[in-house]
């Protein structure tokens, strides 16, 4: 048991984009979040790692710490809040304070893709919280929802938009056709982007998410880098205008399945029916479709990148680390077990595929195309062919066939002579 305490002081790991927006949430909202608590929260130190760095929202200069161990350790710091960013160093900082029995708060995805079944078990030793609601999709009620609001469910599947950059730059191709270039620079100057955008483009970011979201979901551990990854590079306007004549849009989806005693977790460029309801989901935003047995399909959506909703999120995890400390407890919210299951492989899937590819405009290729697919048992359901003088654009939605024999086909029509290039295979969600 603690003591009772008449205030809750916070430590800030960070001044970056999400801890000055922290800063200025519980200074702008503090009557509001001293009424939801009962006794105020004041920041009391923080960390950051250049000093001098000039700041839209400056730092007052008493709460400056000299590094992230005076935070941790202080005795008028509370709850511990890592808004930092990297791995190895947040990592011990976030061990330590939870050693100290203190509650921690973290927006760090990276972080908690790749520890958090390490970081969960030491809050459970220590009986100290750890709350981390900004990880994913930011204010999107995501992880809340999936450790108290559908406790009682098996969940089967969720389905999502986890990155905001990688869903601007497909908006904006799809409705503007601005180029990928033209589209991650604009996702840039607002903001949603990575440090180094790869993160965003090439699916690490979603990954990370998606690692995180599946854990809960299913009651296991799995880390990110278990999570099948690609990215949206190769997607081109052409593709997106192709797929939407077809009735479909292209998103980079997050996808986990609990299925036939293993875990189906991938993130890529997926088709989806126009009136799926990811489809919809524009710019910035993200959303996640939650399957549960006994619940059904529940959507979630909202801003899912920029600093303020981020710190809605971290500083309505510092409200439920407050209470708790108030009631002189802690961990109160259902942990995962942190169970290992088995991944089935990329290689088994069977879904059906887009195909994307240019061809010489002559009678017979055609034919020889469609016999590769007839070859590898990959049904062809429909196809377009428009011609472009001496080539040819030719798309295709396949039946359901088995990634493996697509990978076969794919490889296949890359090496014909009248087959100019193959643009893109991407799956497709029903
Ligand atoms: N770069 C991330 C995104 C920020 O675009 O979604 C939020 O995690």
């Amino acid at each position: 048991m603690r003591e009772p305490i008449d205030a809750v002081g916070v430590g800030l790991l960070g001044f970056g984009t999400v801890g000055a927006e922290v800063y200025r949430l519980l200074r702008d909202h503090g009557d509001l979040v001293q009424q939801r608590v009962g006794i105020p929260i004041t920041v009391q130190k923080v960390a950051v790692a250049d000093r001098r760095k000039p700041r839209a929202q400056p730092i007052p200069p008493h709460l400056l710490a000299t590094d992230a161990w005076e935070v941790v350790t202080d005795p008028t710091v509370h709850v511990v809040v890592e808004v930092m960013g990297g791995v190895e160093g947040a990592r011990l900082f976030v061990l330590r304070a939870l050693d100290l029995g203190k509650p921690v708060v973290t927006a760090n995805k990276q972080l908690l893709s790749h520890f958090g079944g390490d970081l969960l078990a030491r809050a459970r030793a220590s009986n100290a919280d750890l709350f981390f609601e900004g990880t994913v999709g930011s204010c999107i009620p995501l992880i809340k929802t999936l450790r108290e609001s559908l406790a009682a469910d098996r969940i089967r599947g969720v389905e999502g938009i986890l990155n905001g950059t990688t869903n601007y730059i497909l908006t904006r191709m799809s409705e503007e056709a601005w180029t990928f270039e033209q589209a991650l620079a604009a996702a840039r100057a607002r903001g949603f982007a990575e440090a180094d955008p790869t993160e965003d483009i090439e699916g690490h970011d979603a990954a990370a998410k998606l690692a995180i979201l599946a854990s809960l979901a299913f009651d296991c551990q799995i880390t990110a880098d278990r999570v099948y990854r690609e990215g949206i590079g190769s997607i081109t306007p052409r593709e997106i205008a192709y797929a939407r004549e077809l009735g479909y849009a292209v998103k980079l989806l997050a996808l986990g399945e609990d299925r036939d005693g293993a875990i189906d977790v991938r993130v890529h460029p997926a088709l989806l029916p126009l009136a799926h309801p990811l489809a919809a989901i524009s710019d910035e935003r993200n959303a996640v479709l939650v399957k549960g047995e006994a619940a059904g399909s529940v959507v979630f959506s909202g801003p899912g990148a920029g600093g303020p909703p981020t710190a809605v999120a971290v500083v309505s995890d510092i409200i439920d680390a407050a209470r708790n400390l108030r009631r002189c407890g802690g961990a109160r919210i259902l942990l995962p077990s942190f169970a290992s299951r088995p991944i089935h492989p990329i290689s088994d899937l069977t879904i059906p595929y887009f195909f994307a590819m240019q061809v010489t405009d002559r009678p017979g290729v055609f034919a020889k195309v469609a016999a590769v697919f007839g070859e590898e048992s990959v049904s062809i359901a429909s196809i377009v062919q428009k011609s472009r003088g001496a080539v040819a654009d030719v798309v295709l939605l396949t039946h359901e066939a088995q990634e493996a024999a697509v990978r076969r086909v794919t490889n296949r029509l890359r090496t014909m002579e009248v087959v100019g290039g193959v643009d893109s295979v991407i799956r497709v969600v029903e």
